[in-house]
């Protein structure tokens, strides 16, 4: 059994944090979001992963290296362009072989790992075995159509879905997902579409298997997802106390906090993670906060958001909630009269201002 991880794409949709870094790099809880699906695989017991990242990214490569930290073997595949997923499984046909894999999508984020997945594909001995989220709105999924424990048919976005699950990132195959790939045309998108390749395997006899996820499972495409997903591991974070705290100063609940970080007549409630090198003064951090390295908060208040390495809140009066800031942002109130919006924004970027 193989992996195969999915790093490349266009993440159009979290732009502009995209312009300068590859979405798989976003930190969920200061970890880089491809970081917890290398970890499940390793928990399954897939030795050798390859992971597939734009041509020319080096990024996911100098992050996660030969992958040894992690206990499995990592071997990269640039893609010339995101041709689209079942692209990505026509290139990785040379690394896979003749085996099974387990085909993940690198920017989905789930409680529980894909262990149990893997042994009920191993049962079912299918030719290909999706996993399945119960969801509010599976028009917006590709959805399956069940008869018993197998899946007859499949639809992209339909107007009346024929269940109420969408289909995960988290797919199993054997090797006859490579004839399907390799006959499918690409889609009006210029795409050569996953669902295809399904649809492929299921006209051509082949059986298609399915798992139900029953715990939480984002596909984090959009910044709403991304908060949502740093809630989820934020929950089951263990609190670690080896930050400098003063004692005008009160932390509870969940926190974990890194080396060098100081935490000076200031609230702290978790679950909240405060990397190394943090400097909290006079600020409250609250519930669902990521503070990566080497950033200020201070004279501030921080609650529900992402702030990546090196960002700086000062002396913000307005609660700053639901919010996601890159690498090396500064944000500070004026001090100086007369007082105005000076802003500084990249492209795609958005601000809200109270
Ligand atoms: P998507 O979420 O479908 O697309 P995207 O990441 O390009 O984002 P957006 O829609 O916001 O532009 O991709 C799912 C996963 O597959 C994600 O991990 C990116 C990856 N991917 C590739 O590696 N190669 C591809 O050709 C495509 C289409 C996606």
């Amino acid at each position: 059994m193989k992996g195969l991880l999915t790093a490349g794409g266009h993440g159009t949709r979290l732009r502009p944090i995209t312009h300068t870094k590859n979405k798989h790099l976003i930190p969920i809880a200061n970890r880089p979001m491809l970081a917890y699906a290398i970890d499940y695989m390793a928990e399954a017991e897939i030795e050798e992963v390859a992971i597939i990242v734009n041509a020319g990214d080096r990024e996911i490569e100098t992050v996660f290296g030969s992958g040894e930290s992690y206990g499995v073997k990592l071997t990269y595949i640039e893609q010339d362009a995101p041709l689209g997923l079942a692209h990505v499984v026509k290139i990785a046909e040379p690394f896979i072989g003749d085996d099974s894999f387990l085909f993940y999508l690198g920017d989905n984020i789930l409680v529980g790992g894909v262990k149990k997945f893997l042994e009920e594909f191993e049962r079912t001995q299918s030719n290909c075995h999706l996993v399945l989220s119960r969801v509010a709105d599976p028009e917006r999924f590709g959805v399956p159509k069940i008869d018993g424990d197998r899946i007859v048919s499949i639809e992209e976005k339909p107007a009346n879905p024929k269940s109420d699950f969408a289909i995960t990132g988290i797919y199993f195959y054997d090797s006859s997902i490579f004839e399907a790939v390799n006959s499918i045309e690409p889609s009006d998108r210029g795409e050569l579409e996953i669902s295809d390749a399904h649809q492929y395997l299921l006209d051509n006899g082949k059986s298609v298997s399915f798992s139900e996820i029953t715990g939480w499972w984002k596909d984090t495409g959009k910044p709403s997802d991304l908060l949502e997903a740093n809630r989820l591991v934020l929950d089951n974070v263990a609190g670690s106390k080896s930050a400098n705290v003063d004692e005008k100063s009160s932390v509870t609940g969940k926190v974990a906090t890194g080396e060098g970080t100081t935490i000076v007549n200031s609230q702290v409630r978790g679950p909240a993670v405060l990397g190394d090198n943090v400097y909290v003064k006079n600020a409250y951090v609250g519930p669902y906060t990521a503070i990566s390295d080497n950033c200020r908060i201070v004279g501030s208040e921080v609650e529900y958001s992402i702030i990546m390495s090196g960002s700086s809140l000062e002396n913000v009066e307005c609660r700053i909630e639901g919010s996601l800031l890159g690498h090396d942002v500064e944000l500070s109130q004026s001090q100086i009269r007369p007082r105005a919006h000076r802003i500084m924004v990249g492209d795609q970027g958005r601000v809200e201002v109270a």
